[in-house]
């Protein structure tokens, strides 16, 4: 379906030409003046120069030839040469009935899918991941959900981080431990126990102090690198154990997401990429793209209109080891290969975009990639504490994901328990739900790049800006069309009409509605969830008006009660659709 705002657009631009005027003029916008109209347009302000003419002459001459036009209740011309309007009831009835029988809202897909790889998540094996890791699943779960929804299709990758120090630092610390193991035995041949010699929690255990011994004794931080490097080359008993490693890391990394509601199409690994760096280092430097510098390898990649120093890409070491650059650049190699991608988009910590913006460049300046596929970085903010400072625990440590969801998912708990008589079981399942929702809506509802407050207390408040205000509204209008039903005996009331609205308000629910389309597309083009927290936002406020202006079940008039039936089970699912796209779900009550 065409936008409302751009079939008011055509009316009126028809009658800018029709008076002679360039059909440049006809723009249309949402009002900035809601109590006087609903859209407007300002072409004759513009137009005057061209013209020489008054604008509040132009605006007349086009207002005349609308003013029996049906779209309209109402378009005047006012001073200085705004043109006011206001759309019909019955226009904008018609308008939403068609939504309500259209497939997706009336939202049309994309003609042209692309394939897009989003890359988010990150998370690094072995490492319990804590609330950075949270943005990047939530931007990136959702960003790939609307690009879905507009028809693209979309491969969420993971790329798990399992091919650094952290390898090594664990095998050299389990070596210490427990040296009789059959990993470490070399001249070991026969097949290794498929059982782990560690659990998720011992691991967790052994890396941070690993890490933390490796900073005090330079030597086992040098038998970490050396366990790192015949790793990397295939010593047996240590892929063996990177690949225990691996498994447990990845089972409970898929336990956490999968109580966030985030999951990938892809768990791809940074490892996986290795096998295509030999090639791409010989092509780098037979191309003549790569250049030796103090014995690294690297590529320039500044260019003459930047404004900060852009340092150049390092490809290898001097002692010819590889770095995350290279990774990254093989990974892009490896996509290209796998999926020829339209696009790849990167939800990763903001602070490292200068980064990104060194290997977007290399990978185009040497053509590793195609000049048509789009790189973008999207880069986020740090969640904060309330004092402002990187979320940490109460003794100062980092917060772990884990231990979030659970503090927000009991608030959340308590003030069901204390507000309604409830079993603790369901009060536990609708917590679960709501606590996931007021943690995601808090963090999606900021633009993406900008840091935010991780306030407890504000994201699980049942008013306001946030996730338990929206699936409140959700729930209500679920249990308005429940009652509805066990009164009337009624459940699919599809057939009938929703009718021109009768009050403002219910107006103004309509124009909320109709703006899904618009809301898509912006927050599919700018990946921006945020765009849809703004209007689901907006939409609920609308609704919730409605609802304590009139009442809907006791309407003595039954086509109105019909309609009203109708319209909200139409505000219900545009809600629904749009949480969905922001990877909530909402319970059956609250
Ligand atoms: N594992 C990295 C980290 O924890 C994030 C990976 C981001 N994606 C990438 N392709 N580099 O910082």
């Amino acid at each position: 379906m065409k936008k409302i705002i751009d079939l008011i657009k055509q009316e009126i631009t028809s009658a800018f030409v029709a008076c002679e005027f360039d059909e440049k003029y006809g723009m249309v916008s949402l009002s900035n003046r809601p109590d006087l109209c609903q859209y407007q347009c300002n072409g004759a302000l513009a137009a005057a120069k061209e013209y020489k003419k008054a604008p509040i002459m132009i605006a007349n001459d086009v207002v005349a030839k609308l003013e029996n036009n049906e779209m309209f209740k109402e378009i005047i011309a006012v001073m200085p040469g705004f043109i006011n309007i206001k759309i019909s009831e019955n226009y904008l009835a018609s308008y939403i009935n068609d939504m309500a029988s259209g497939e997706n809202f009336g939202f049309e897909k994309a003609e042209n899918p692309k394939t897009i790889v989003i890359d988010y998540g990150g998370p690094n094996v072995a490492k319990p991941l804590h609330v950075g890791h949270l943005r990047s699943a939530v931007i990136g779960e959702s960003v790939k959900r609307i690009s879905r929804y507009v028809g693209h299709n979309v491969i969420g990758d993971v790329h798990l981080g399992d091919w650094g120090l952290q390898m090594g630092l664990i095998i050299t610390e389990l070596k210490k431990r427990q040296p009789e193991l059959v990993y470490f035995d070399e001249s070991f041949d026969g097949e290794y126990p498929e059982e782990a010699p560690f659990t998720i929690t011992e691991l967790e255990e052994i890396y941070p102090f690993a890490n933390a011994y490796s900073k005090e004794h330079p030597e086992f931080k040098e038998e970490a690198k050396n366990a790192t490097f015949e790793l990397q080359n295939g010593r047996k008993g240590y892929v063996a154990l990177w690949n225990h490693i691996l498994n447990v890391s990845v089972t409970d990394l898929k336990k956490n997401y999968d109580k966030l509601n985030v999951s990938f199409d892809l768990w791809k690994k940074e490892s996986d990429a290795q096998g295509y760096i030999p090639d791409m280092v010989k092509y780098l430097k037979e191309g003549g793209y790569a250049r030796i510098s103090e014995g690294a390898l690297v590529v320039d990649v500044k260019e003459e209109t930047d404004t900060k120093e852009i340092p150049p890409c390092m490809i290898l070491k001097s002692d010819g080891a590889t770095l995350y650059n290279t990774t990254d650049l093989a990974t892009i190699v490896e996509r290209a290969e796998l999926f020829n991608p339209d696009a790849i988009t990167y939800v990763v910590d903001k602070r490292q975009e200068l980064y990104f913006e060194q290997v977007f460049r290399c990978a185009k300046k040497t053509n590793l990639i195609g000049e048509h596929v789009k790189l973008t970085f999207l880069g986020f903010g740090t969640m904060n504490g309330k004092d402002g400072k990187p979320f940490k625990t109460r003794d100062g440590g980092v917060m772990r994901l884990e231990n979030l969801i659970s503090d927000i998912t009991t608030a959340v708990y308590d003030k069901i328990m204390s507000n309604r008589e409830i079993s603790e079981e369901e009060a536990k399942a609708i917590a679960n739900k709501v606590g996931i929702a007021a943690i995601k809506y808090g963090d999606l509802s900021n633009q993406a790049a900008k840091d935010y407050v991780f306030d407890v207390d504000r994201f699980t408040s049942f008013e306001g800006d946030t996730g338990p205000y929206i699936l409140y509204t959700i729930v209500r209008i679920k249990s308005i069309l429940n009652k509805y039903k066990e009164v009337t005996g009624v459940d699919t009331i599809a057939v009938s009409e929703i009718l021109p609205a009768t009050c403002e308000s219910e107006t103004a629910l309509m124009l909320e509605l109709t703006k899904f389309g618009d809301t898509i597309t912006a927050a599919f083009a700018e990946n921006a969830p945020h765009r849809v927290c703004q209007y689901i936002y907006d939409l609920s406020n609308a609704f919730n008006k409605f609802y304590h202006e009139n009442k809907i079940i006791a309407n003595e008039d039954e086509k109105v009660r019909t309609s009203w039936i109708q319209l909200i089970t139409l505000t219900c699912n545009i809600l629904n659709t749009c949480i969905e796209l922001l990877g909530i779900e909402a319970p059956d009550r609250m």
